[in-house]
């Protein structure tokens, strides 16, 4: 996943906000980069960007070697649901659905048959295959974490994107998010990028970027080896 001198403006009343500026960066496979900075620096934008939930306003993107400017929004699409795992601060699970339906729904999005033993494989991954019949109403935040990262996992994806995934997680429930979202990364080998707020959290990736005002400030921004 590569940023080439990215940068995405937001109109807001007439005025422009430049929320991410001029940003080269490269996420390799089995990589794990924290982003860190101030409330407001552009973290949630740059992991949109990367995650191909929002195009640049300039600057090229590139997925899996495809720059995602020059893909149509359906085949964008396509990509990201594919390839890119998402997990929020606010867990973002579907309340009427089971632990099951949510990790399963990925896959079914997809068209892809075969899927409880996929589903299974990643609930146990992340010890929650016990509650599999249960609602996320019925769980703890931490195992509403674990339930959205073997969602995001299920589909083996190439890059997963952590917005905050502890924000809401007291330490030892954070602990076992961080090292889940390590493991991804080393034993899948997804490049996965995580905004924090949490120097701590950020001590658990490899690689940490700061950020202020929308540019990378801190950290290694150029291609990594
Ligand atoms: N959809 C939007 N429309 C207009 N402005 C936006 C939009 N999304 C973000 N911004 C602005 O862009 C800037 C960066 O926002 P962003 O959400 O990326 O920050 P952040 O670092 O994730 O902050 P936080 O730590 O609070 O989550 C802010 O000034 C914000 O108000
Ligand atoms: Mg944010």
């Amino acid at each position: 996943m590569e940023l080439r001198d990215v940068s995405r403006t937001y109109a807001v009343d007439g005025r422009r906000i430049e929320a991410v500026r001029n940003v080269t960066a490269s996420f390799a496979a089995g990589s794990f980069t924290a982003v860190v900075g101030r409330s407001g620096c552009g973290k949630s934008t740059l992991l949109n960007l990367a995650g191909a939930m929002d195009r640049p306003t300039r600057g090229e993107v590139r997925l899996l070697g495809k720059p995602t400017t020059a893909l149509c929004d359906p085949a964008l699409t396509q990509l990201r649901r594919r390839r890119v795992g998402f997990v929020f601060q606010f867990f973002n699970l579907l309340p009427t659905l089971t632990v099951f339906e949510n990790v399963e729904l990925p896959l079914l999005l997809d068209g892809q048959r075969d899927r409880a033993w996929q589903v299974r494989e990643m609930l146990v991954q992340v010890d929650v295959w016990g509650r599999a019949g249960d609602y996320p109403h019925q769980l703890s935040g931490g195992e509403m974490q674990r339930v959205a990262i073997a969602r995001a996992l299920v589909q083996q994806p190439a890059i997963l994107i952590a917005d905050e995934p502890t924000g809401n997680l007291d330490s030892a429930n954070a602990q076992t998010i961080l090292k889940l979202l390590a493991r991804a990364a080393g034993a899948m080998g997804a490049a996965v990028i995580m905004a924090t707020h949490s120097r701590e959290a950020a001590a658990f990736a490899d690689r940490v970027l700061g950020m202020r005002d929308g540019e990378i400030v801190e950290g290694s921004n150029g291609p990594t080896v």
